[in-house]
């Protein structure tokens, strides 16, 4: 009950005050959240500003599938413009489960950024959408600080939708030497109750497989 009342209260300053957003409500958010802490081990102190059509992400708001189904269309966090950065966009993994949090699915990852424009980084795994699933699942945005660039030659691609399961972060990172993450955000995504819960969630999962194979 606490921890519910201590995550709206930060919900609700983060969302009135949003670009003068505290570090310490951004790690806290992380923490409060009992599905983010457990995947997201070492929280971020500072905000990712990730924007969708119509909609702002803001540490565990509630978007619509209609609203997330392309790329969000601004990403902004605060950035060296001398630096590299790795973005990346985690789900739960398939199937999802709340028991090995530390394997994700993979829905997008961009390395080589300079400064915070992502759009100019390299694409290691293109744009795949969210899928709404019954539980609740957060789906977490991170940034990590890169000690310089990354040899993308030597990264398999991972936009096949085999190679997106079973992602570790952490393990990502170890093998790229990232430092971070340094800032993060994460949102949850509507499911449509009125539709029977596995065919709305294999309506979304063929939909976002149909758009990844193009
Ligand atoms: C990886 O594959 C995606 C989709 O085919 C492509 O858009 C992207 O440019 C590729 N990335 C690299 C680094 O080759
Ligand atoms: C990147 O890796 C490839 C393949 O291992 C290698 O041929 C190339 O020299 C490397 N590039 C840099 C800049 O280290
Ligand atoms: C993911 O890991 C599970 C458990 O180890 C394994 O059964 C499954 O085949 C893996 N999926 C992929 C796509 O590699």
């Amino acid at each position: 009950m606490n921890l519910l009342i201590t995550f709206t209260i930060v919900q609700l300053v983060t969302s009135s005050y949003a670009d003068t957003e505290s570090p310490s409500l951004v790690a806290q958010s992380f923490k409060n959240d009992p599905l983010v802490s457990k995947v997201v081990r070492n929280p971020p102190s500072a905000l990712i500003k990730v924007t969708y059509p119509g909609r702002k992400v803001s540490l565990g708001s509630r978007l619509e599938p209609a609203q997330t189904a392309g790329p969000p269309k601004s990403v902004s966090y605060e950035a060296d413009h001398e630096k590299l950065y790795t973005f990346m966009f985690l789900g739960p993994n398939l199937p999802p489960s709340g028991t090995v949090p530390l394997l994700q699915f993979l829905h997008w990852l961009i390395a080589n950024a300079p400064g915070d424009d992502v759009v100019k980084g390299d694409t290691i795994a293109s744009y795949f959408p969210p899928v709404p699933y019954p539980d609740g699942f957060p789906y977490i945005f991170l940034v990590f600080e890169q000690n310089g660039p990354l040899n993308t030659t030597q990264i398999p691609n991972m936009s096949f939708i085999l190679s997106r399961p079973n992602f570790s972060l952490e393990k990502f990172a170890m093998e790229h030497h990232l430092n971070g993450p340094i800032a993060g955000n994460f949102m949850e995504l509507s499911y449509l109750e009125f539709v029977p819960q596995v065919a709305t969630t294999a309506y979304y999962l063929l939909k976002a497989v149909l758009g990844a194979l193009g």
